[in-house]
């Protein structure tokens, strides 16, 4: 049984002051802390394993080799999915415009992209230059005024439509609703329309299983889930990725290459080119295999107690309004007080030690949605506990008392 307290102690930052205050970290969903076992493992490979990958013969390009390869199987048995299906990159974002240029090839004035109003500008913006190029029409899925996806007005559009491509998000990292994705995939496969979900928020708290969802493509990223900044990656079915056009080209990515002319190799080589990330990608996998070594359910009901301790908390202090949908949650909460602006919230919030988000989360579209030009976000992972929470509260009363 996993004692899902003791594992803040795993994180070497919460051992520190910060401006001689302890650190009342609220801004997972920004980025993760690192566990010693990520960070050990990154400073063991530049100081004992430094090699470059797949191109030599010596004993150390071999061990990198193995061990980036073996990341890719780390990963991939974490989603239920092949190695083969997995392509490393810098990112969700990255992954999201590799996805967004190779899907519209093909695609003209008579195709259809659909996101929802929940997306990250990640998200957003490379399907709009795919339109661009392409002639493409980008839609958008009904929201209630509640600030969650209105699922039948999203199945009609579907129905109507019937799009190329389906873009949504997992989990919003501006509000925290987890989507109902599995009837939108459910539907787009007997559309025929291709889909693609962004997890870059999911993966640390929902664990998914990407054969049960059933979707085409999923990217995430590494720094969201414990591991570094700069890594990340995407799951493509592997018939449809290896029938991807290239996206970057470059050395390692090739099968031969002549001056008239270069073959490439079978995915997922064909999609990295160049040196990679490799102290990212083995540090990602060591963040993976930390959060294997967690009973999953322990970790989702932990965060969900402090979900529902803050939200019940924060929504007893009159003059807060808390955006999206706080049925269905990872265990971020979004919000304004009166009129203030966020800015001035987060700002005074950070005298006490406290670190939210404030601003509009990379969800212009979203915010203009729900009417506010920003929120303060206040993101959980399951190192928080229930001190964190009492210390934002009475930060919080005390930031608002010197507002009033
Ligand atoms: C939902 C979502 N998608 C995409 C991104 C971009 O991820 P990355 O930092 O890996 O590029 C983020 C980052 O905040 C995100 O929250």
């Amino acid at each position: 049984m996993t004692d899902i307290h003791a594992l803040r102690d795993d994180f070497p930052i919460f051992n520190k002051q910060l401006d001689g205050q302890p650190l009342c970290y609220l801004d997972s969903a920004a980025t993760a802390q690192k566990p010693n076992k990520v960070i050990d493992v990154i400073k063991n490979f530049y100081e004992n394993e430094n090699s470059n990958v797949h191109r030599g013969l010596h004993t150390l390009s071999e061990n990198a080799t193995i061990r980036y390869e073996g990341a890719r199987e780390t990963i991939a048995t974490f989603l239920n999915v092949s190695a083969k299906e997995i392509v490393w990159t810098s990112g969700a974002t990255e992954s999201l415009n590799l996805l967004a240029h190779c899907l519209s090839n093909g695609l003209n004035a008579n195709s259809k992209i659909v996101i929802s109003p929940f997306e990250h500008h990640a998200n957003i913006v490379p399907w709009q230059e795919a339109c661009k190029r392409t002639g493409a029409q980008l839609l958008v899925l009904p929201m209630l005024e509640s600030g969650v996806l209105d699922e039948q007005g999203a199945i009609a559009l579907l129905q109507a439509h019937k799009p190329d491509i389906l873009s949504i998000g997992h989990v919003s990292n501006a509000l925290g609703n987890i989507q109902p994705i599995e009837p939108l995939i459910k539907l787009c496969k007997a559309l025929g329309t291709k889909t693609v979900i962004d997890g870059a928020q999911s993966l640390m708290h929902l664990r998914p299983d990407l054969k049960a969802l059933d979707c085409d493509f999923y990217v995430f990223s590494a720094h969201k889930s414990l591991g570094p900044t700069g890594v990340g990656g995407l799951y493509g079915r592997y018939a449809l990725l290896n029938a991807l056009p290239v996206y970057k080209t470059g050395g390692e990515m090739i099968h031969e290459v002549t001056f008239a002319h270069s073959s490439y190799r079978d995915a997922p080589g064909k999609f990295e080119p160049g040196t990679p990330n490799i102290s990212g990608v083995i540090g990602f996998a060591a963040a993976i295999n930390y959060l294997n070594g967690i009973d999953s359910m322990a970790l989702q009901r932990h965060e969900q107690v402090l979900y529902h301790s803050l939200l019940e908390k924060l929504t007893k202090i009159a003059g807060v309004t808390v955006y999206g949908d706080t049925n269905n949650n990872v265990g971020i909460v979004s919000f304004n007080y009166k009129n203030e602006h966020h800015y001035d919230l987060a700002t005074l919030l950070n005298t006490y030690g406290v670190a939210v988000r404030s601003g509009h989360h990379c969800t212009q579209p979203l915010m203009k949605m729900l009417n506010v030009n920003g929120t303060v976000r206040a993101s959980l992972a399951f190192y928080n506990n229930e001190d964190d929470i009492e210390h934002f509260i009475n930060a919080l009363k005390a930031t608002i008392e010197l507002l009033d």
